[in-house]
């Protein structure tokens, strides 16, 4: 996987998820929540057919590249598309770390982690809220890192779904040392609950760029999970 995103991740992180920023000032949002401390970005990519909203692609997540890379972080893309096979090329190009597909996008899973790995990031998968852990039993060790939906995905502000740590818990015997991240309704008061059950990635999208102040918002949070 990408060494940089190893590191990164070989101790809990909360990544701030661009979903919620403001993207007519994407670079000094992105600029404000790593100064607090924030070295994982999350991006999310939707297609309007996996779920029903059209968000960003490769251009965005490229051109937020740099920047996060030069303050020594990590770009983290989620892509919540249809045959996600065919776009992690694109993806690998334009800077991602880290990159991620639905375990309910593609037949194509085993096939779809190595042909990540190949091209030099971490291979993630990620499961919905409906989709039972033992649908990643047959993955153990293809995958770097388990992504738990903690709300349905296409939109933030969502709440969190109570029984996710019990969840995230189910899921740990089936991923073996995967790292697991946890993506929705993830805040002061929820994050902890998910630290507890094993997560150590946790994703904040409103919760960080919906607050009045979202370095002081990051660090609250990043204290709430244990993280740095
Ligand atoms: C939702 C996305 C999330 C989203 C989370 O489908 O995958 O990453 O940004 O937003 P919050 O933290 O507001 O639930
Ligand atoms: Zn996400």
């Amino acid at each position: 996987m990408s060494e940089r995103f190893r590191e990164l991740v070989a101790t809990p992180r909360v990544a701030p998820s661009i979903l919620s920023a403001d993207f007519a000032k994407l670079g000094s949002q992105v600029e404000e929540v790593m100064a607090a401390g924030a070295r994982v970005i999350h991006v999310d990519i939707m297609d309007g057919h996996f779920v029903p909203p059209i968000t960003i692609g490769p251009l965005v997540a490229g051109a937020i590249a740099d920047l996060v890379h030069d303050a020594g972080g990590a770009i983290d893309v989620h892509m919540m598309i249809e045959t996600p096979e065919r776009q992690i090329e694109e993806f690998a190009k334009a800077g991602a770390d880290s990159i991620t597909f639905h375990a309910e996008a593609t037949p194509h899973a085993n096939r779809t982690l190595s042909a990540i790995r190949e091209l030099g990031c971490a291979a993630a998968i990620a499961i919905n809220p409906g989709t039972p852990v033992e649908a990643l039993s047959e993955l153990r060790g293809l995958a770097d890192v388990v992504l738990c939906m903690t709300v349905n995905p296409g939109w933030g502000g969502q709440s969190f779904i109570p029984s996710s740590p019990d969840k995230v818990e189910r899921l740990r015997q089936v991923v073996g040392d995967a790292v697991i991240e946890v993506d929705g309704g993830i805040d002061v008061g929820t994050a902890g609950s998910v630290a507890a059950a094993g997560a150590s990635l946790f994703v904040a999208g409103s919760a960080v760029f919906g607050a009045d102040d979202p370095a002081v918002a990051y660090q609250a949070i990043a204290s709430a999970a244990g993280a740095s």
